[in-house]
């Protein structure tokens, strides 16, 4: 195996990386960058593309990483062996993690957005936070659901952020783009229910009855909430009752808490 063996900063492979943390860049090259042994390599086992593996001298020997690094070899990838130093230029942190992967980005086509194992997704209109992004992501994941739609102009979840936030959620769970008007239009094929959440809906959200049917559930973004044009897209408009001053909960809180009353439903039944 040919392992190349970096310790300058300005080397092009470590300078193509760093340009990752551009959403530009991201979009132009369909790349991105995900953080530490774990993550790196549970994305190779469940068949991610790696187009270039980096990882600290410290960890040369370890076993998860020689295998990482003969499945990016044997796919074409590059390999590439970094002081701590170079490391930290490419996490832009003092204690970088000791392996880093640059993967493929993935989306799936709205034809492959289907009722699944759960029959449950969560379509997310104009989502801005990274943070909520990936918390959603991997909250959608640990509930077992099918997977995420982002509608309209929304975060990238693949910046280093949302990836981070995902935990790894990202590499297991399907995400599917649409804007406003493809949404509109694909959501008249969806076999069963479309629940949006709105501080103004007028049912309980645990009072829609989800049982067994497919539910597609419609979050709306962290500054205005579900536009009118998406929420009347909705069979159901519900709303988490508050009881404090706070104007309304976190999207990602929200999100989970969705989730899970639709997951208590169908396990009750
Ligand atoms: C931070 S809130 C948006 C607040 C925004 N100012 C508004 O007027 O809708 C973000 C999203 O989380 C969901 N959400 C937050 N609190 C909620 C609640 N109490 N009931 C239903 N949905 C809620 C909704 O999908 C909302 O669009």
């Amino acid at each position: 195996m040919t392992v190349k063996t970096v310790t300058s900063l300005t080397n092009p492979t470590i300078k193509e990386i760093r340009a990752l943390a551009l959403p530009k860049n991201r979009k132009a090259s369909g790349l991105f960058v995900t953080e530490g042994m774990k993550l790196v390599a549970d994305a190779v086992e469940e068949n991610w593309p790696i187009r270039i593996l980096v990882y600290g001298a410290k960890v040369a020997g370890h076993a998860v990483v020689g295998k990482v690094a003969a499945r990016a070899q044997a796919s074409g990838g590059t390999v590439l062996e970094v002081s701590e130093a170079v490391l930290s230029k490419i996490t832009r942190r003092d204690n970088p993690q000791m392996v880093v992967g640059v993967f493929e980005q993935r989306f799936i086509g709205r034809e492959r957005v289907k009722p699944g194992r759960s029959g449950v997704w969560v379509a997310l209109e104009g989502i801005k936070d990274p943070g909520n992004l990936g918390t959603i992501i991997r909250t959608v994941d640990a509930v077992g659901a099918d997977g995420v739609i982002l509608v309209g102009d929304t975060v990238d979840p693949f910046g280093v952020e949302a990836v981070r936030a995902t935990m790894g959620s990202v590499f297991h769970v399907p995400l599917a783009r649409m804007s406003a008007a493809e949404f509109a239009a694909w959501r008249k094929s969806w076999p069963g229910i479309v629940v949006g959440t709105h501080l103004s809906g007028r049912e309980d959200y645990r009072a829609v009855g989800y049982g067994k049917r497919p539910t597609l559930l419609l979050m709306g973004n962290e500054q205005s909430g579900l536009p009118d044009p998406l929420a009347g897209l909705c069979d159901h408009l519900v709303r988490i009752p508050q009881e404090g001053r706070a104007d309304s909960l976190n999207l990602a809180i929200a999100t989970g808490i969705m989730l899970y009353e639709i997951r208590r439903e169908r396990l009750a039944l």
